[in-house]
């Protein structure tokens, strides 16, 4: 082994080469592979970090087209919930409805009306057997909310229908019966789903939206190597995520492994793997069984982990190192953190990525966890590494549980914590839906620019031309001062 590699490139050492082109930025098609098994229509994911995924933002991702995987700062139970928050949210059918009993008060059912953001349930007795529906127009004039459910719900006989019923005869019934919600019951009369107009009107809303084989929304949640890590990952199979991503620091080693061949035995899901940033590891996570391989030690631009331990590997190398080992065997290459504006999702691509995950670039959202900060009259939301010190020792909720993403969960005393990240606060950045579109509007400028129309293409004919810091001075906008602020472009 030679001591010293070739020289690693980054985004910011790299532009992509024009090429001939016969396609306009519309035609291009951005769809691409996630895991072995599950297609994205945008190459974007947002990052398993506790200012950037929680259930709000993984609902606006899938809607994309994109996906959110859940962050683990968090107790099990608290994440298999964000899953359970995000399965309910829009679906073709709601298989297990969320549901109150008659003798519940109606202050209950606004709590979890108000938890679960919709605006009624299925009322079912003891045996499951629906009785009736309480909605928003049963309760707007209700003043005293400890009344029981049974005095104001609307009782059977309700529209219903039976399991199995047709996308388009649900519709039907919905419209020739003025309804919003319609519950499906067995010969027996139990509640075994739920159909509602607002599913329709979302399913025309988001025509890109990342779904399940049963109409709801994909999402992925975030595991380790150690400590229950098996156990949170079980958790939240169960409560069903569509994807876990165990998800250390450095996954080239014998804990990964290990971890990515119990989740793999046990559950259906597809299992993402990472971080690695050479070809060795990326080999290392496809003999292991992942079912994608997630690449990037230090780019993030929240890391200090090449500072802190002097170690990782340029983004665009490592991705493209990665890609080596990872496409000959079939298996999706994510290119995690440092990607700053949408020609570096571009870059990505060309270098070998299937799809990029964003944490700087989302945590601006709305839908980001966290207040709005306000300073000087502009607003910011925070964002902070997960190996920060903010992160680690993490209280509010109870404990750390991203230490271990660091193998630093042996470590009690906080002061005795080596951080490999900072915190801080990003520009406050508007809804998914805004971000998302100028993301992919320069990606598919890209394409355009290079005449690739899909993914793949990308891969195959994107050339990347390695750059000077001049070149990367002539790249930005110069001798001018910014008056305007552009949507797609902040200074550096
Ligand atoms: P961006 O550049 O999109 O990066 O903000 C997000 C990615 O950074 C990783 N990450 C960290 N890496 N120390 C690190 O070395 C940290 O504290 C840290 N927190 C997150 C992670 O891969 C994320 O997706």
């Amino acid at each position: 082994m030679a001591k010293f590699t070739e020289t690693g490139l980054t985004y910011d050492d790299v532009l992509l080469v024009p090429a001939y082109s016969d396609l306009q930025p519309g035609d291009a098609d951005t769809t691409t592979r996630l895991t072995r098994s599950l297609n994205l229509r945008i190459p974007l994911i947002s990052a398993a970090m506790d200012t950037v995924t929680e259930a709000r933002m993984a609902v606006a991702m899938a809607r994309q087209g994109g996906i959110g995987i859940l962050h683990r700062n968090l107790s099990i139970e608290e994440q298999a919930q964000q899953i359970d928050l995000v399965k309910r949210s829009e679906a073709g059918m709601v298989t297990n409805p969320v549901t109150c009993s008659p003798d519940d008060t109606l202050a209950d059912v606004e709590r979890l009306c108000a938890h679960y953001r919709i605006s009624g349930v299925p009322v079912t007795d003891d045996k499951g057997v629906l009785v009736g529906i309480v909605t928003n127009r049963d309760m707007r004039f209700e003043t005293d909310q400890s009344r029981p459910v049974r005095d104001v719900m609307t009782p059977m006989p309700l529209v219903t229908a039976p399991v199995g019923v047709s996308r388009d005869e649900a519709f039907e019934l919905l419209r020739s019966h003025k309804v919003e919600k319609l519950p499906l019951v067995d010969a027996g009369g139990r509640l075994r789903g739920l159909i509602t107009v607002k599913d329709f009107t979302k399913s025309e809303q988001y025509p890109l939206a990342t779904k399940d084989v049963n109409g709801r929304l994909v999402v992925g949640g975030a595991v380790g190597v150690a400590g229950d890590a098996e156990k949170r990952a079980m958790a939240l199979l169960e409560a069903g995520a569509d994807v876990i991503v165990v998800d250390i620091a450095h996954g080239h080693s014998q804990g990964m492994y290990e971890m990515v061949a119990k989740v793999k035995k046990n559950g259906a899901a597809d299992v993402i793997a990472g971080n690695i940033a050479t070809r060795a590891g990326a080999q290392a996570l496809i003999d292991a069984g992942a079912d994608a391989v997630k690449v990037g030690v230090g780019p993030g631009s929240i890391c200090t982990t090449r500072v802190v331990a002097g170690v990782g590997a340029p983004q665009v190398t490592a991705i493209y190192e990665a890609s080596l080992a990872c496409r000959p065997a079939g298996v999706p290459v994510i290119g995690d953190g440092g990607l700053q504006y949408s020609g570096d999702i571009a870059k990505a691509l060309a270098a070998g990525a299937d799809t990029v995950m964003l944490g700087s670039l989302l945590a601006g959202c709305e839908e980001s966890p966290g207040e709005l900060i306000f300073i000087n009259g502009k607003q910011y939301k925070s964002y902070r590494g997960m190996g920060s010190l903010g992160a680690m020792r993490n209280r509010e909720r109870g404990g750390s549980y991203s230490k271990d993403r660091y193998s630093q969960s042996d470590v009690a005393n906080e002061s005795l914590l080596i951080p490999e990240g900072i915190e801080g606060q990003v520009p406050y950045r508007g809804p998914v839906a805004a971000v998302a579109h100028q993301l992919i509007g320069g990606l598919r400028q890209a394409m355009w620019y290079t005449g690739c129309r899909t993914v793949p293409e990308m891969h195959e004919r994107g050339q990347l031309m390695p750059i000077t810091a001049a070149g990367l001075t002539e790249s930005h906008p110069h001798d001018i001062q910014m008056t305007v602020e552009a949507p797609n472009y902040h200074g550096r």
